[in-house]
């Protein structure tokens, strides 16, 4: 019988220096779209995929992240003698069972491979997610659960892959591939920031994967790539070259590069304007500064 995927990896150790002077202490992964945590929108995609397992790789200076995912008691007490019952439930909603989360802690920054790397004992020998909870993605169907069906329909290994402008490709893990079927992307080899002018094609990995143990057999290399990193990119290619598929899958929704200030910036917009009890006062001020500028030019 295939295996199904009920463990994800949440990668959360990076320093976050782009959002400096912020994260000196609050871990990016905490900063909100309108009102939610980053993390929890990876939390939310991933449990609507059928995962069980949450796994955090972890470092120093990130205890605001666990503190997050605990109960609080108190303030459900609060709430509840204050009769605000929608609050409560908005609270509960975000409560985690008890052993469904698990942390661990990456020593040191040795790279995305490697943090993937440490959780290897905690997924064992099963196909398994991996979200970078920098990447948000809005979609009708989340992005994680597109990916799952499509891995039981064909098994291999997925990435989520996303056309760039070519410009941009040494930002990311680039596609070699080998034939294109629309949505998804079978591969011949996978390069992570490749120099400039050297990419491969223009169809980028996004932060969504469903990999197979072999990738953890192959970080155990511990080959370094791009930047003096383990990188997850080769890991993932190192499997295709020892015979398994890897698939691109070109999800369908809108990406949100939340590492980035600007990225962050628009995926505030878009969220705020798809909440009805905030679209209507920020789409007047939207319009507003659209109007001043232009008037002013
Ligand atoms: C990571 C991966 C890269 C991928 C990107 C997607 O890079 O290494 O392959 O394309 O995420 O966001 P990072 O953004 O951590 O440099």
């Amino acid at each position: 019988m295939r295996k199904r995927v009920t463990k994800a990896i949440f990668p959360v150790a990076g320093l976050g220096t782009r959002f400096l002077p912020a994260t000196k202490s609050v871990p990016k992964e905490i900063m909100t779209l309108v009102d939610r945590p980053l993390v929890q929108y990876a939390i939310d995609e991933a449990r609507a995929a059928g995962i069980k397992e949450f796994i955090f790789v972890t470092s120093r200076g990130k205890g605001a992240l666990e503190d997050y995912f605990d109960n609080a008691p108190q303030l459900e007490q609060e709430l509840r003698r204050k009769g605000k019952t929608e609050l409560l439930e908005l609270l509960r909603s975000t409560d985690m069972e008890s052993g469904e989360i698990a942390y661990m802690r990456q020593h040191k920054p040795l790279g995305l491979g490697h943090a993937v790397w440490c959780a290897r004992r905690l997924i064992g020998n099963e196909p398994f997610a991996v979200i970078l909870p920098d990447d948000i993605i809005a979609a009708e169907k989340p992005c994680l659960a597109q990916m799952v069906e499509a891995f039981e329909k064909t098994p291999g290994n997925f990435v989520a892959a996303m056309e760039v402008p070519p410009e941009k490709a040494s930002s990311y893990g680039i596609l070699d591939i080998k034939e294109d079927m629309g949505r998804i992307v079978s591969t011949k080899g996978l390069v992570e920031k490749p120099a400039h002018g050297e990419a491969p094609s223009n169809l980028a990995v996004i932060g969504r994967y469903i990999l197979t143990p072999k990738v953890l057999q192959m970080l155990n290399r511990k080959r370094t790539g791009a930047g003096g990193e383990i990188q997850l990119t080769d890991a993932i290619a190192d499997a295709r070259d020892a015979g398994e598929e890897v698939y691109g899958f070109r999800f369908e929704g809108q990406r949100f590069d939340c590492g980035s200030k600007s990225g962050y910036l628009q995926a505030t917009v878009a969220f705020a304007l798809a909440r009805p009890e905030l679209r209507d006062d920020l789409w007047a001020f939207l319009n507003d500064i659209v109007h001043a500028e232009k008037a002013a030019q």
